[in-house]
Formats: C-alpha cells, sequence, structure tokens
C-alpha cells in the first residue's frame, strides 16, 4: 500500500475510536461514574467521567461503525483503496475501548495529583488509542491481523496526536471544552 492508502485505512479503522471522546464531550454531564468517591485523598476518577458521557459516546461509536459498513462498499470504489468493514466484535470493542482508555487515563490523571481538566502530554492523545487496538486485537484477532498491519499502526500512532490536538483547539475555540487538549 502507499502512503495515502495506509492513511486512509488507519483513519477509517479508527474513527470508531475517535468519535466517542468527542460526542461524550457534547453528550457528558450528570452523575460521575466514580459516585464523588475518593481513593487516598483524591477523586478517584472525577467529575469529567460520568456515565451519560460514557454510554452516549460508546452509542455513537457503535452507531458509526454501523454507517461505515454501509458506506464501506462506494467509499473503497471511489478512493481505490480496499477499506475495512467492521465485524460485530470490532464495532463494539473500538468505542468500548476508546472509552476505557480515557477513563484510565483520568485514574492515572488522579493518581499523579493532577486536577481534572490538568494536560498530560502523550497520555492524553494515545490513551483511548491503545486501549482500543488492545481490546480490538482481543476480540476480533483475525479482524485485526489483517486490518492493523504494522504500517498502519504507525499512521494511527502518528496520525491520532495531530487529530487529537486539533479537535480539541476546535473544540475549545467552539467553547465546547474547558481546555484546549
Ligand atoms: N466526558 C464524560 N464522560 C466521559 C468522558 C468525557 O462525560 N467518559 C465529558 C465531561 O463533561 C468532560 C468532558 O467530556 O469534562 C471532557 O472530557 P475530558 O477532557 O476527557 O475530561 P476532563 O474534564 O478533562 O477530565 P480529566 O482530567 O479526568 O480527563
Ligand atoms: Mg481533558
Amino acid at each position: 500500500m502507499d502512503l495515502a492508502a495506509t492513511v486512509a485505512v488507519a483513519f477509517w479503522a479508527m474513527l470508531p475510536a475517535y468519535v466517542p471522546n468527542n460526542v461524550a464531550v457534547l453528550a457528558g454531564g450528570g452523575r460521575p461514574i466514580d459516585g464523588g468517591r475518593t481513593w487516598n485523598g483524591r477523586r478517584v476518577l472525577g467529575d469529567g467521567k460520568t456515565w451519560r458521557g460514557t454510554f452516549v459516546g460508546t452509542l455513537a461509536g457503535v452507531a458509526l461503525t454501523a454507517a461505515l459498513n454501509t458506506l464501506e462498499p462506494a467509499a473503497s470504489e471511489a478512493l481505490g483503496v480496499p477499506l475495512p468493514a467492521f465485524p460485530l466484535a470490532a464495532t463494539v470493542a473500538l468505542p468500548a475501548g476508546a472509552m476505557l482508555g480515557d477513563i484510565l487515563a483520568s485514574f492515572l490523571k488522579r493518581r499523579t495529583g493532577r486536577e481534572r481538566g490538568a494536560a498530560f502530554p502523550l497520555v492524553d492523545q494515545l490513551d483511548f488509542v491503545v486501549v482500543a487496538l488492545v481490546l480490538t486485537a482481543l476480540a476480533a484477532p483475525a479482524w485485526f491481523g489483517d486490518t492493523f498491519t504494522l504500517e498502519v499502526v504507525v499512521a494511527v500512532l502518528v496520525l491520532t496526536p495531530v487529530l487529537h490536538v486539533g479537535t480539541n483547539v476546535g473544540a475549545y475555540q467552539l467553547g465546547l471544552k474547558d481546555e484546549p487538549w
């Protein structure tokens, strides 16, 4: 595959992991997952991780994979690149893994003394990718191996921080997010 095709596959295959965190920003609020509980004097996760944000974000990712599966033949044809369709296990693992990665990062942030909203460079940009990929590798190993070749994984690791910084600065400027990260 040439570079453009590799980037196209990386972006398409990761879209179900990119969308949930952004939807959570729009849908978040209400009861925090940790219920306000603390551990060693600090919140377990904090008010930034809510049931509603997590649930709606995951559902949005699942719905998106259904849409992408419908669009896949036409999109592959139009781009001249064989884009992957998502098997059921990946449909759930990519969005759920993305949300879980973000939650684990909040856990780590609180344990390392970072307040809600504090930046944690690299962890903020890659937490959701790493957990989404690991969960998908476990849930749909054959599909994962076919889709996430070494070059696609490298493209994901380079592309994601760029997209993450771009979308978060955009959401901040639109007033949707309190911090630009
Ligand atoms: N959000 C949510 N549930 C999630 C993830 C995000 O409700 N599982 C919403 C919250 O309203 C959160 C906003 O999206 O404040 C921004 O998400 P994020 O930057 O991940 O959270 P922070 O508020 O920065 O908290 P943390 O420091 O714990 O990451
Ligand atoms: Mg944040």
